[in-house]
């Protein structure tokens, strides 16, 4: 079988890894150079139970959809769970070095949100970077074809399948064609102001895919991680942070997440974005503060080496003095809407990775639980393309009908379209706190501004820019739709959602 693989992060890499070693002829294309995206970004880890660890599958799975909110689908949760011990072994085949404690055993550490310390790393604070290592070497060795520089225009279809896509190169386009197509674009980080994925995560696939008439699930759900340097020249600081001991201070040097949660710093990562942001309003919009001097120079430098360098490029020693930070989109629970085979709604069409919503993260992803996934349910696609059964019809987004745009009252002013305003209106409508006034408004400027574009867009940037506001536009509609608040997705305007003021964020602000 001829089988089109777009993206190449560890969905994409660990796909076309499976598919050659199923003898199907791979074509991988992905839109920078290989192994670019979000991937080697991953800081904290991968979650997975190992036999002998006196930990077990069901705390896992129970640790997953407790922090889903009890949204996400428990048979697809069983299955990322249980399958944690062959994703390892795959990675490791391919040449990933996880990082030993001093017993020779895989070392492990805590997370939020985690009932037990399951969570391998590697080089330290470097997993993704490390795995994207591994994986991209093995790729280069093996017999796959390799396109770089491929940016997704549009799917290609014919009698009722997907059967291949169209890419910009450059100015200019090219169609490649395949019995079946795997997605694995990634995220839409480049919707917010502020986020800690890559520029180029402009969800392209979960828009073209839906431009093809597949369906999304769970898109009003977007995760904001706690902690990203509140300076400019932002990154993450890893959640393993936290875990390592790391406390969360306000102004005033108080530890302010005791009275929010039982498990303070490491409460689910909603409830720490959320919590973290009422205290910045609160202050006026001046990050919090992540204080881990208590940890040391040594241990934060052989724990943490990238982001004890990090820092250090930026003048800031983490060991003498607290590190502002705030929070930071981070990660998209909806997507894409998959089976556990990774098949979308449309015939040759598979998703995998942050593109896709397989139901296991529910409204909150449980941290490191992103690049199990990945490597999963790339399994589980690979394992499919070859297996026989219908294609199943799609629950979907079932956002409210538009709204009447004649009748409403043009927002005043309606700002110009630019990538930086519909950044700052998503920032400020579809991030940690929503309300319907908002959310009515931000339909209607996105309306305007798509009404207004040239069709079809000319060049990348354009059809990024396409992307980004038809992918706003959705996730406004759903998030208009669900009216009550769960996981990541606040309502402000729900009766029983906390009176935290608006979110003020000041990322470029200084302690
Ligand atoms: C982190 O290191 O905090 C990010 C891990 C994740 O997003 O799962």
């Amino acid at each position: 079988m001829r089988v089109l693989i777009i993206g190449s992060g560890i969905a994409g890499l660990s796909a076309a890894l499976e598919a050659r070693a199923a003898g199907h002829r791979v074509i991988l294309a992905t839109r920078g150079a290989l192994g670019g995206g979000s991937t080697p970004r991953a800081q904290g880890g991968i979650a997975a139970v190992l036999p002998g660890t006196g930990d077990s599958v069901d705390a896992h799975v129970a640790d997953t959809l407790r922090a889903g909110a009890g949204h996400g689908d428990a048979g697809a949760v069983r299955l990322l769970c249980g399958a944690a011990e062959g994703a390892i072994a795959a990675l490791e085949h391919a040449g990933t070095r996880f990082d030993r404690a001093a017993g020779g055993e895989r070392a492990r550490g805590r997370e939020a949100a985690h009932s037990a310390a399951r969570i391998l790393h590697a080089g330290g604070d470097r997993t993704g970077a490390e795995i994207s290592r591994a994986l991209c070497a093995a790729v280069r060795a093996a017999e796959i074809d390799v396109r770089e520089d491929h940016f997704l225009a549009e799917l290609l279809g014919a009698g009722g399948r997907v059967r291949g896509a169209e890419f910009w190169r450059g100015t200019g386009r090219e169609e490649i064609f395949a019995d079946a197509v795997i997605l694995a674009t990634g995220g839409a980080g480049a919707l917010y102001a502020y986020s800690t994925t890559d520029t180029l995560a402009t969800g392209d696939g979960v828009a073209a895919a839906a431009r093809a008439g597949a369906a999304l699930a769970d898109i009003e759900f977007y995760q904001f991680h706690p902690t990203a340097l509140a300076r400019p020249g932002s990154f993450l600081i890893s959640e393993a942070v936290r875990g390592e001991g790391a406390l969360l201070r306000d102004r005033s040097g108080r530890r302010f997440l005791t009275a929010v949660h039982p498990d303070a710093e490491l409460a689910p990562r909603d409830v720490v974005a959320r919590a973290i942001a009422a205290t910045m309003a609160r202050d006026g919009g001046r990050p919090v503060d992540l204080d881990a001097r208590h940890l040391g120079a040594e241990r934060l430098a052989a724990r943490f080496p990238g982001i004890t360098r990090e820092l250090a490029d930026r003048g800031l020693d983490w060991s003498r003095e607290c590190i502002p930070v705030a929070p930071a989109a981070h990660y998209w629970m909806g997507g894409i809407e998959t089976d556990i085979r990774g098949r979308s709604t449309l015939p040759g069409l598979y998703a995998i990775g942050e593109a896709a919503r397989t139901g296991v993260h529910g409204a909150n992803r449980l941290a490191s639980n992103s690049l199990l996934e990945a490597v999963v349910f790339a399994r589980q696609a690979v394992a499919a393309l070859t297996a026989p059964g219908p294609w199943r019809q799609g629950h979907g987004t079932h956002p409210e009908p538009p709204l009447p745009l004649e009748s409403a009252p043009a927002p005043a002013p309606a700002p110009a379209y630019s990538r930086s305003a519909l950044q700052g209106l998503c920032w400020e409508h579809l991030g940690l706190r929503r309300d319907r006034a908002g959310l009515d408004r931000t339909e209607r400027i996105l309306r305007g501004w798509i009404r207004d574009a040239p069709s079809p867009p000319r060049g990348i940037a354009a059809a990024e820019d396409q992307n980004l506001r038809e992918l706003a536009l959705a996730i406004t509609r759903a998030a208009r739709a669900r009216a009550s608040s769960l996981g990541a997705h606040e309502r402000a305007d729900d009766p029983r959602s906390s009176p935290s003021p608006r979110p003020v964020h000041q990322l470029g602000a200084t302690a």
